[in-house]
C-alpha cells in the first residue's frame, strides 16, 4: 500500500478501497470512465494556503504556474485561495482569464514569446511581463507605446547556480536557454525602452528542488548583483521549483516551511548587501497540484513474458502521463479496490500505446492484478493533463474535481470527432 503522504488530503483507504472525499474510486471510474484525472479541492486549498499565508504576511505574493495544471476549474480553486497566475503563452493567459484571474494577477513568462503572447498580455492588463531577451523588450515596448500603456516588467537573470535535479528541468545554470547572463540582464534593466517600467529581477533555477537552500543562494546572489550594479529592485521573483515525493521512499518537501524560509532569507540577504528588501514573488506549480491528483485506469491485459516480467497493461499510458518516458519519473500505482490483498509479486505497469517506453511504473508490488481491476496512480496532478498528447489518436482523459463530497466533471473526455475537427477537409 502507498504511503499516506502520496494521497490527496481527502483520500481514504478503509475496507480495502480507495475513496476521495467519501466518493468510492470505482464508482467514479464507472460514472466518468477511465483513464480519469481526479483532483481533490481540499488538497489544492491546503497547498495554496501553504504559500499564500507566509508570503502575504511578508508583503509578497505567490503565483501558480499554469504549466503544471491549466484546468480552469482547478485554477478557480487556487484563485479563490489567493494565488495569482504565472502564465507562459496566450493560451495560458486565456485559461487564467477563463478561471477568473484579473490581469494584474498575471506574471507572463516565456523564453521566446510571440507577438500573440505579448498582445494577449497587454490586452489582459498583465501585472508583470518577465523579459527574457532585449529583442522581446523592444517588441513589447513598441506595442505598449502604441496602446498608450506603460508595462511593468522584470528581467530574468541566469545566476549560474546549479541545482541537483534532472537535466531537462534545470534552468539557472550558465548556458541555459532561459534568462540573460548577468551583464546582459544589467544592461537591459538599466536601459529599458520607453513604454516599459522595470520593477525588478526574476530567477528560476529549476524544478524538483527539495528545499529552500538553492533559492536562498539565489537571493544572496541577487542581492550582491544588485548592490554591485547599483540596482534597487522593488520585486524579486525567485520562480518555482519546490519538488514533491512521487514514491514513499523520497523525502517529502514542505511548501510552508520553504515559503516561510524564503520570506525571511530575502530581506536578510538584501539587508546584508545594504539594500532595502524587495517584495518576494514565488511561482510554485508542481508542489501545489501534484498531490491533489490521482489518475484512475482499468487493467486490460496481464501478460507474463519469457524473460520473467509480468506486464499489467492499462487503458492509458504515455499520452496522459509522458513523465516516465521524459524523465524516468517514478510512480507507485496500486489496485484501488484491493488494497488489503497481499502482494503476490513484482509487476510492471504499461500503457496501451505503440512504444516500448510506454510504461507507468516498473517493479511494483501488487496482488495478482486481473483484467478489469482499477489501478490508481497518485501524485498525478502536475504536468500530466498539461503535457498530455493524442498519440495513437486517443482522446485525452476526462477530469473530475472532488469537493464537499461531490464530484463534478470539469474536463470532458476528448472524442475522435474532436481530434478530426481540426483536419481539412
Ligand atoms: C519560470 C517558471 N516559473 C515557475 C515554474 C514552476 O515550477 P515548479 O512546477 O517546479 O514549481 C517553472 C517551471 O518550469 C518555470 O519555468
Amino acid at each position: 500500500m502507498n504511503a499516506r503522504s502520496l494521497l490527496p488530503l481527502r483520500a481514504a483507504t478503509g475496507a480495502g478501497r480507495l475513496s476521495i472525499d467519501g466518493l468510492d474510486a470505482e464508482a467514479l471510474a464507472d460514472e466518468f470512465g477511465t483513464p480519469l484525472y481526479v483532483y481533490d479541492a481540499a488538497t489544492l486549498r491546503e497547498r495554496a494556503a501553504a504559500y499564500v499565508e507566509p508570503l502575504t504576511a511578508a508583503g509578497g505574493r505567490a503565483v501558480f504556474a499554469l504549466k503544471a495544471n491549466a484546468t480552469p476549474a482547478v485554477l478557480r480553486v487556487l484563485r479563490d485561495a489567493g494565488l495569482g497566475a504565472d502564465v507562459a503563452s496566450a493560451g495560458e493567459i486565456a485559461a487564467a482569464l477563463a478561471a477568473g484571474f484579473n490581469g494584474r494577477d498575471l506574471v507572463v513568462h516565456g523564453n521566446a514569446k510571440g507577438s500573440d503572447d505579448l498582445d494577449a498580455a497587454l490586452a489582459a492588463g498583465a501585472g508583470l511581463v518577465v523579459l527574457d531577451a532585449p529583442e522581446e523588450a523592444a517588441l513589447l515596448a513598441g506595442k505598449a507605446a502604441a496602446a498608450g500603456i506603460v508595462q511593468d516588467v522584470l528581467v530574468r537573470v541566469t545566476p549560474d547556480i546549479d541545482v541537483d535535479t534532472h537535466a531537462k528541468v534545470r534552468t539557472g545554470h550558465a548556458g541555459s536557454k532561459f534568462g540573460l547572463d548577468p551583464d546582459a540582464a544589467r544592461a537591459l534593466l538599466t536601459s529599458l525602452p520607453t513604454g516599459l517600467r522595470g520593477r525588478g529581477l526574476h530567477v528560476h533555477l529549476g524544478s524538483q528542488v527539495v528545499d529552500a537552500g538553492p533559492l536562498q543562494a539565489a537571493a544572496t546572489w541577487c542581492a550582491a548583483f544588485c548592490a554591485e550594479a547599483g540596482l534597487t529592485p522593488e520585486i524579486l521573483d525567485l520562480g518555482g521549483g519546490l519538488g514533491v515525493a512521487y514514491t514513499p521512499t523520497e523525502a517529502t518537501p514542505d511548501p510552508r516551511a520553504y515559503a516561510s524560509a524564503l520570506a525571511v532569507a530575502v530581506p536578510a540577504a538584501f539587508a546584508a548587501a545594504g539594500l532595502a528588501a524587495p517584495s518576494l514573488i514565488l511561482e510554485p506549480g508542481r508542489s501545489v497540484v501534484a498531490n491533489a491528483g490521482i489518475t484512475l485506469y482499468r487493467v486490460r491485459v496481464v501478460k507474463r513474458t519469457a524473460a520473467g516480467t509480468t506486464w499489467v497493461s492499462v487503458d492509458g499510458g504515455m499520452a496522459d502521463n509522458p513523465r516516465v518516458a521524459l524523465y524516468d519519473a517514478p510512480y507507485r500505482p496500486f489496485l484501488a479496490t484491493r488494497l488489503d490483498d497481499p502482494a503476490t509479486g513484482r509487476y510492471a505497469v504499461a500503457g496501451r500505446h505503440c512504444e516500448s517506453g510506454d510504461i507507468l511504473a516498473l517493479d511494483v508490488d501488487l496482488p495478482s492484478p486481473r483484467p478489469g481491476d482499477l489501478v490508481a496512480v497518485p501524485m498525478t496532478g502536475a504536468y500530466h493533463a498539461t503535457m498530455a498528447s493524442n498519440y495513437n489518436q486517443f482522446g485525452r482523459p476526462a477530469a473530475v474535481l472532488v469537493d464537499g463530497g461531490a464530484a463534478t466533471l470539469v474536463t470532458r473526455r476528448e472524442t475522435a470527432a474532436d481530434l478530426l475537427a481540426r483536419e481539412i477537409p
